[in-house]
């Protein structure tokens, strides 16, 4: 059966998306992930973009092994030479140029005529190919571009060395019938055509990444391109979880195969979910949460009579466990041990050590322990270490009283405190923490939401932070619903911190 193979762009277009900003450690725990979920190729990111992405590529070049590992890279010199300094020691290293090809954007946006645009491409790819075998070049917004130019401009990169072609449909203009015919056209008006992988890139602007790209595998291509949970740019780009599961579900239809293992699915969703600080919606097809639920007594009483009247795959195909209870607080170092172990988790003992404590002294809040539990305090222990924490935190609230909060950091190695009044504890407790680091943001999103079922549950708050022009994402979970706010603000502002967006003027530390 033919192979299609997958092409993860989580880390980097998914990376694009707005409030979304993660750190060289997460995004490797990412990348470890993609690779047991069993993707072809990680688009690890785009390192002449910032420092922090350049050492994110580099680590994942280095660490993560059997899938390729694809860096970004403008046709600029600069770009190509950055993104191969990045991938060096990747396994198979990959990179990726692109230009865009449509008029709308040769003329605004590049201000270049196409012949410049064609020559740019071709040296960019020449550049490549002097460094790496593997080379995708991407003409950009390819779906509005002329199909007699875009034929030229790939038998010309082709003859240079490109190893794929990707044919984006970079703003979700395309609808599937128009854009299978659009790819035949250009695949015949291509010299060389049969020695490349052609690849397409679908974003969802109108609802249609994955049609499209579903259409695309009817005329032949040989790549996907999609992000985990269809995050990316505006609308986002095509779902994996979703390529994967309608090529496998409706085979007999597309008659192909993928590497993709369904059963790291769920895993991986809740992943990106997690420590991108973007919440799946709940009746997002396969990997949201009433995905497999089913309300209706009629649909009810079908399922329990036979599960393939309402359900076309099962939940344990994409490896959803999610309400196995696990552990208590008398469960030991061991228990914990082996259920992470179980969940394919990898933690040293040093930090087996740090969640075990942790974990005591959730186990001493909530009955249960559970999956999304363990999840949560795993994730906590394989980031770096923040360099700003929370010491304490005290608040008041309540109908007759302004309420106020008291709050203790830790910020290099001292301790600082003060205190904010505001339109509830939680604004209070933000007001403190911009306080006590001397800085100022605008809160333009928050959401609370329980991770598990059951009355215990603990909460977790996403929310996404403007600091001047740079707006962050941050997660928090606790069992107190205020403590998991300053938690996903201290994220968001660690983030922030990281990346050389705030600047910290805090006042005298308090003696210890
Ligand atoms: O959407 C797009 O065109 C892109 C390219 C860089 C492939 O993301
Ligand atoms: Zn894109």
């Amino acid at each position: 059966m033919r192979q299609i193979d997958i092409f993860d762009t989580t880390l980097r277009d998914g990376e694009q998306s707005p409030g979304v900003a993660l750190n060289p450690g997460e995004k490797l725990q990412i990348a470890r992930q993609l690779a047991k979920l069993g993707v072809n190729v990680i688009e690890a990111g785009f390192p002449i973009s910032s420092p922090g992405d350049f050492e994110a590529v580099k680590r994942i070049a280095a660490e993560v092994r059997q899938v390729s590992i694809c860096a970004l890279a403008r046709t600029q010199a600069q770009d190509i030479e950055r993104a191969w300094e990045a991938i060096a020691k990747a396994e198979s290293p990959k990179i990726h140029t692109f230009i865009a090809t449509s008029p709308i954007h040769m003329q605004y946006k590049l201000k270049k005529s196409p012949e410049e645009v064609l020559e740019l491409a071709v040296a960019a790819v020449k550049l490549a190919k002097s460094k790496v075998a593997d080379i995708e070049f991407s003409a950009e917004d390819a779906s509005r571009s002329d199909v007699d130019f875009l034929g030229r401009v790939f038998s010309a990169v082709i003859a240079a060395g490109a190893t794929v072609l990707n044919i984006p449909d970079t703003v979700g203009y395309a609808t599937p019938d128009e854009f299978a015919k659009f790819l035949q056209d250009v695949m015949e008006r291509t010299d060389g055509i049969e020695k490349v992988k052609i690849s397409v890139h679908c974003h969802n602007d109108l609802g249609l990444a994955v049609a499209n790209s579903l259409a695309a595998v009817q005329v032949g291509v040989h790549q996907l391109e999609g992000a985990i949970n269809g995050i990316g740019e505006r609308a986002g780009n095509a779902a994996v979880e979703e390529l994967a599961i309608a090529l496998k579900t409706r085979q007999d239809q597309f008659q192909v195969q993928t590497t993709i293992n369904s059963k790291e699915i769920a895993r991986t969703s809740q992943l990106v979910s997690r420590l991108s600080g973007m919440i799946v919606q709940p009746n997002k097809a396969i990997v949201g949460k009433n995905a497999f639920a089913h309300e209706s007594g009629i649909h009810q009483d079908g399922v329990l009579k036979e599960r393939s009247t309402y359900e076309i795959m099962s939940p344990d195909s994409i490896g959803l466990d999610m309400d196995t209870i696990v552990l208590g607080k008398h469960s030991g170092r061991h228990a914990v041990r082996e259920r992470i172990a179980e969940l394919g988790l990898e933690v040293d003992d040093e930090r087996l050590d740090e969640i075990f404590k942790e974990f005591k002294l959730l186990a001493e809040r909530k009955k249960e322990v559970t999956t999304a539990d363990l999840y949560t305090l795993v994730d906590a222990q394989t980031n770096n270490a923040p360099e700003i924490t929370l010491e304490y935190l005290q608040v008041s609230s309540g109908t007759q009283i302004v309420p106020t909060s008291t709050l203790g950091l830790k910020y290099a190695d001292q301790r600082y405190e003060d205190a904010a009044c505001g339109d509830g504890p939680v604004d209070a407790a933000y007001k403190a923490i911009d306080k006590i680091l001397g800085i100022d943001h605008k809160l333009l999103h928050y959401a609370l939401q329980a991770i598990d079922r059951g009355e215990d549950s603990q909460g977790e708050v996403t929310i996404s932070v403007q600091f001047k022009e740079h707006t962050v994402g941050g997660r928090g979970v606790s069992t107190d619903i205020i403590e998991a706010s300053v938690k996903a603000y201290l994220q968001a502002v660690n983030r922030a911190y990281e990346h050389g967006w705030i600047s910290i003027d805090t006042k005298s530390p308090v003696a210890r």
